[in-house]
């Protein structure tokens, strides 16, 4: 029983473009004020739904910061519960990562601080506590934090924010009949919630008009569960210029793109004067149909008008991207899915699960064992993929990755460099992004040691009462 909305959605309503976060400098600081809060929203669904949002009822607003940066971001919580906000393919020491181990009590502000020390990339923040994820982004705590920089500003790309350069927070939902979000799953849907809405930037039934030629899409799947496999619905090439930790070295013409929960894109698509196309999903590689991987969706609907101005075509050349070399690897570590467990174990808060040496280029062998999808993000690093069930990844592959899909059975080798941020009390996590999955305990947590401390897992101890959320099965 696959979903089909195809021909179905209205396509009534302006997409909405979250607002570019104030920010003012103290001290040389880039600060950012976020207040989280609940409230109701529009969703298209005949009154108004309960939400959360960040600095508004649902969602969050855009950040955006210079590479070389000093930045700070005060959170405060206004919710009546403890949350967290974890920047999602950020680099930055583990205390700032915003993961389990930072919870924010009601009425408390956290305020984590860091250099911007990464390449331009569509990065986004969201909660991220113990066993409470899914249900705290799926409230609607989501947004984009976009990092730019000097390479990337020397290239002839849109760059006109909200005007031909377009975050894309594509998320799909379900209702009850009054309105108020339903996160119930049928027994067989193991890997959580799927909707038939799908909305983005949290506008049901969204239409952009597009007043340039080519039009750039930072789309992230904020989904809980969802894999999507993007396309236009005339099939069209567009180019994908970056993954999720940057650019690519040179533009790869596609026809669709498939993201897993987490993951983003940034393409660069073309339009004719007048012309209205959707973009669509279709079934996505997994076959997982309880996940949705069957599914024909339609969630955006493009009209262009009658001239179209802006940047004309995407350059041929990007930025550089060095390969890591296999060579320079220190050691290699294996992480087998299965079930909602890694490497036989799930999620524990005072468990250290692997101790890496700072500095260390190291390869992840990571295997899905199970016939359902998974996919794996880790924190800190940005990777790269070095093979895919043994083979080389194709060209879409070959860039900046924090979080990769694994459909079932498959084995992916992933390299990295651990460069900095060492830290014997704040682990870094890594884990499923499907988030029933994560909050179920398909999780583990690594340190980054200074060379000539222990490496041996067990000789770390963590306070276990540091986070105070709650299991939920
Ligand atoms: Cu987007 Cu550990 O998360
Ligand atoms: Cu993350
Ligand atoms: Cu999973």
């Amino acid at each position: 029983m696959a979903v089909d909305t195809v021909g179905e959605v209205d396509f009534d309503r302006a997409l909405d473009v979250p607002p570019l976060a104030e920010s003012h400098l103290e001290g040389g600081v880039r600060t950012f004020d976020l207040t989280m809060q609940a409230g109701e929203t529009d969703l298209g669904q005949g009154s108004m739904t309960p939400t959360w949002g960040i600095n508004g009822t649902h969602l969050a607003p855009t950040l955006r910061a210079e590479r070389g940066e000093d930045v700070q971001v005060r959170v405060s919580n206004g919710l009546d519960e403890a949350s967290t906000l974890h920047w999602h393919g950020m680099h930055l020491p583990a205390q700032m990562d915003g993961g389990p181990h930072q919870m924010i009590a009601p009425g408390q502000t956290w305020t984590p601080h860091w250099r911007i020390d990464q390449p331009a990339a569509s990065l986004w923040y969201h909660p991220h506590l113990h066993g409470q994820t899914a249900r705290h982004v799926y409230q609607g705590l989501a947004g984009m934090f976009i990092i730019d920089d000097q390479d990337e500003a020397g290239l002839d790309l849109p760059r006109d924010y909200g005007v031909d350069d377009l975050p894309l927070i594509v998320q799909d939902k379900k209702f009850h009949d009054d309105a108020t979000l339903d996160s119930s799953t049928s027994f067989m849907q193991s890997a959580g919630i799927t909707g038939e809405t799908v909305l983005v930037n949290g506008t049901p039934g969204p239409y952009f008009d597009v007043t340039t030629h080519t039009v750039r899409l930072r789309i992230l799947n904020g989904s809980n569960t969802r894999p999507y496999n993007f396309a236009f619905e005339d099939d069209r090439a567009f180019a994908l210029i970056g993954t999720d930790g940057g650019l690519l070295d040179a533009p790869v013409d596609l026809h669709e793109v498939q993201l897993s929960a987490g993951e983003r894109a940034e393409i660069v698509v073309a339009f004719e004067p007048g012309e209205q196309v959707r973009l669509q999903s279709g079934p996505s590689d997994t076959g997982d149909r309880l996940a949705g991987g069957a599914d024909h969706l339609d969630i955006l609907q493009f009209r262009a008008g009658d001239h179209l101005g802006g940047v004309q075509q995407v350059p041929r050349e990007l930025v550089e991207v060095p390969r890591i070399d296999e060579s320079t690897a220190a050691r290699t570590r294996d992480f087998d899915l299965s079930g909602v467990s890694i490497n036989g174990q799930e999620m524990d808060m005072a468990r250290i699960d692997e101790v890496i040496t700072l500095g260390d280029t190291e390869i992840w062998n990571v295997t899905n064992l199970d016939g359902q999808t998974h996919n794996f993000h880790i924190h800190d690093v940005q990777f790269q993929i070095l093979d895919i069930d043994g083979r080389e990844p194709p060209p879409h592959l070959r860039g900046w990755k924090d979080t990769v899909w694994l459909p079932g059975g498959q084995h992916i080798r992933l390299i990295m460099t651990f460069t900095d941020y060492p830290s014997t009390q704040w682990p870094y996590m890594y884990h499923c992004h499907t988030l029933r999955h994560e909050d179920q305990g398909m999780m583990g947590q690594f340190l980054i040691v200074e060379p000539g401390q222990s490496t041996q897992p067990n000789d770390y101890h963590l306070q276990p009462d540091r986070g105070h959320g709650e299991r939920d099965h």
